[in-house]
């Protein structure tokens, strides 16, 4: 793992140069991994960084999350690993960067609510549940392209990915931050209840024994504490960019 410390971070948005085609590998399939745990900026990041080189942004935790609604809706058990794998398997499941349905219900507001953190959480430890999602997530890399975030895409779902980058950030900061994303319905929270229930998610995403939340050992670890969107957006691309260098020099 390679730490990030504070200073020398560009100022504006690195543009990645088009001449290399997209590809560190000859076919041109790359992958981008974002892991992290949740308040990190992991969202609002690998969005930008898809929108900036023209990739697919997927976010895997919606994948959990919509899992769960649906378990919630059907009156699945939420520890019935069976009953709960097996509707991962027969659900259609979309995720793009404005919208995440799941058989055509659209839920893109729904999932982000405090009992749908829960029943994520729930779903996420699941093995059987993580095998049908983990599948999914590797069909729609295939084409390369593609900036996912999770907790566990560097080290589990796509362990050979082109970049691996690992965004962290202070409790107290990422609590704020939860505490005043919009996409969290329910309105303004006090940041103390946020912190609390977001270390007992993180202790849950840490320590479970299928695909805990750590660092890949090749990731880079990006700390975002005190840094702007744009300030660590750029920090990404920088690495994006000389990782592609390495690569490229590499062939
Ligand atoms: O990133 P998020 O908070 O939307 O994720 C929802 C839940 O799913 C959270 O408990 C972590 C879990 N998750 C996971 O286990 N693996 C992933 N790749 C993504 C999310």
């Amino acid at each position: 793992m390679r730490s990030e410390g504070y200073g020398n971070w560009p100022e504006r948005s690195i543009s990645v140069s088009p001449r290399w085609g997209w590809g560190p590998s000859a076919s041109g399939k790359m992958i981008i991994a974002i892991d992290g745990p949740s308040g990190a900026g992991k969202g609002t990041v690998a969005k930008a960084v898809a929108a900036s080189l023209g990739f697919r942004h997927v976010d895997s935790g919606a994948m959990y999350r919509a899992v769960g609604w649906k378990a919630l809706r059907e009156g699945v058990a939420l520890e019935d690993e069976d009953a709960v794998a097996r509707l991962a398997e027969r659900s259609t499941i979309v995720v793009t960067s404005d919208l995440v349905t799941i058989d055509a219900a659209d839920v893109t507001r729904d999932i982000r609510t405090p009992a749908i953190d829960r029943a994520a959480a729930s779903v996420a430890r699941l093995p059987a549940v993580r095998a049908v999602l983990v599948r999914q997530q590797r069909q729609l890399g295939q084409g390369g392209r593609i900036v996912m975030e999770g907790r566990d895409i560097g080290t589990v779902v796509f362990p050979n990915a082109d970049v691996k980058i690992y965004l962290d950030a202070a409790p107290e900061e990422r609590a704020r931050r939860r505490a005043s994303d919009p996409a969290h319905s329910g309105g303004p929270a006090a940041v103390s209840d946020v912190a609390t229930l977001l270390t007992e998610r993180d202790r849950i995403d840490r320590t479970r024994a299928a695909s805990p939340l750590y660092a890949a050992p090749d990731a880079v670890v990006v700390d975002t504490t005190g840094r702007s969107i744009d300030e660590v957006v750029a920090r990404v691309l920088g690495i994006v960019n000389s990782q592609v260098s390495r690569l490229n020099s590499q062939d």
